[in-house]
């Protein structure tokens, strides 16, 4: 079994955390009479100061359709948009702004791929190559293309609660019919960090292309697609203090310009007649119709956000909240927890003794803690761990050792209360 390093402890004076909770205006929030702690953070985060007044100054000052007009604030809307665009390229390391498309978040992104790529690379009898620990966002699209094409599905195991690949055994399943391998780079259930540039490379060697679903990563440690070697990188703004509404698929250049569209309509075509159209080049002809040019600036202003904080230093923090929550709640009797022992990303899955999941987070919501319970949109996953459920409690930067305390507090208050 074979999970990623922590990342190295490159900083050496601590850092105070709890100070960028005042980015945060909704982590003032009472609920239900109790101070929040918001640990849904997979789910989506909070939105820094940052980013609210970057979308409040889009539309007082900049607010108007991009690449259409040639008044003022078309221009400034567009150049607004285009100068997100090459941030969300200098944020995962792409080699031009050309590599990346906006969509709507992962889901669109992958999908895209499933629909543009898919439809002329893959035929009867391909296989695409998935894992266990998919989201279904990464499953469902890569089915509609296997049904619609004669391809079928593989999927890489893993091994039992703890929630690794097993890679001693990856040459095994890429074969040369193996057309495209999918993975998540962190499972949103397990907390599993997948080593991707790993797995791409052995990948890569056998032609077979590569997508890496970074929803729960790209705002939690450095990206860098040049490194991981993957053809296609999807991700959501809304997962890392960006709008919901905005996502980015990157893809290598040369595997964008031999995909057709993916949707018809304004702004991707360069010529229509009535019975045939052209398209501009990516990233372009991807994206048909009025984009979300706010959640791009709020997106921009996110990535910024994040760096200036540093994404390797919220890689550490993750862990060590990570590694903190699954001791304190190891030493819960009665608790089965999922996810790798060590080198786990910022969350926990948990289900309590005779305590159904959603009771767990329902009566945590009412000491305001803020967890989730359920299949997570893993639900092959969930079927393989042998449960329909589990609760979940997921971290970021702005989360407190302290919160985790309360939060183990809360859980022995559950356990009394459904004993009783
Ligand atoms: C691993 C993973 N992939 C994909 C998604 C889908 O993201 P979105 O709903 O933003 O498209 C999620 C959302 O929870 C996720 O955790």
């Amino acid at each position: 079994m074979i999970t990623e390093a922590a990342p190295a402890a490159k900083h050496t004076k601590p850092m105070d955390w709890s100070a960028y909770r005042a980015d945060f205006p909704i982590l003032s929030e009472k609920v239900h009479g109790q101070p929040l702690i918001y640990f849904d953070n997979a789910a989506t985060t909070q939105k820094p100061r940052a980013v609210l007044d970057a979308l409040r100054h889009y539309y007082e000052h900049g607010n108007a359709n991009v690449h259409r007009g040639i008044h003022e604030l078309s221009n400034r809307a567009t150049a607004a948009f285009e100068a997100a665009r090459a941030r969300a390229a200098r944020f995962i390391n792409a080699r031009s702004a050309d590599e990346i498309v906006f969509t709507r978040g992962t889901t669109e992104s992958i999908n895209l791929v499933a629909s543009a790529w898919g439809s002329s690379h893959i035929g009867r009898g391909d296989k695409i190559l998935l894992t266990e620990m998919e989201h279904h966002s990464n499953i469902v699209p890569w089915q509609l293309l296997a049904e619609r094409t004669g391809a079928k599905l593989l999927f890489l195991p893993i091994s039992g609660d703890i929630g690794l690949l097993d890679l001693n055994h990856l040459d095994e399943w890429l074969t040369r019919d193996v057309k495209l391998l999918a993975m998540t780079h962190i499972s949103n259930s397990l907390g599993t960090i997948n080593p991707v540039t790993e797995i791409c490379e052995r990948a890569r060697r056998l032609g077979i292309i590569t997508l890496v679903d970074a929803a729960q990563s790209a705002g939690h440690r450095p990206i860098d697609v040049q490194e991981f070697g993957c053809d296609f990188l999807a991700f959501s703004g809304h997962k890392m203090c960006g709008p919901t509404g905005i996502g980015v698929l990157y893809g290598r250049q040369e595997r964008l310009e031999t995909m057709a569209p993916y949707q018809g309509g304004g702004e991707m075509i360069l010529s229509v007649e009535f019975q045939r159209s052209t398209w501009k080049h990516a990233p372009h002809k991807f994206e048909a119709g009025t984009p979300d040019i706010a959640g791009a600036v709020g997106l921009h202003a996110a990535m910024d956000y994040l760096d200036q904080i540093g994404r390797q230093k919220i890689a550490e923090h993750d862990q060590e909240l990570g590694a903190y929550a699954y001791a304190k709640l190891s030493h819960i009797k009665g608790i089965r927890l999922f996810g790798p022992h060590i080198g786990r990303a910022g969350l926990v899955s948990f289900l309590l003794d005779q305590v159904h999941a959603h009771d767990v987070v329902t009566v945590a919501d009412q000491r305001g803690v803020a967890l989730r319970g359920g299949h997570h949109c893993n639900q092959p996953l969930m079927h393989k761990l042998g449960v329909e459920s589990t609760a979940r409690a997921s971290f970021y930067f702005y989360n407190t050792t302290a919160e985790i305390d309360r939060f183990a507090e809360v859980l022995g208050e559950i356990q009394k209360f459904f004993a009783s």
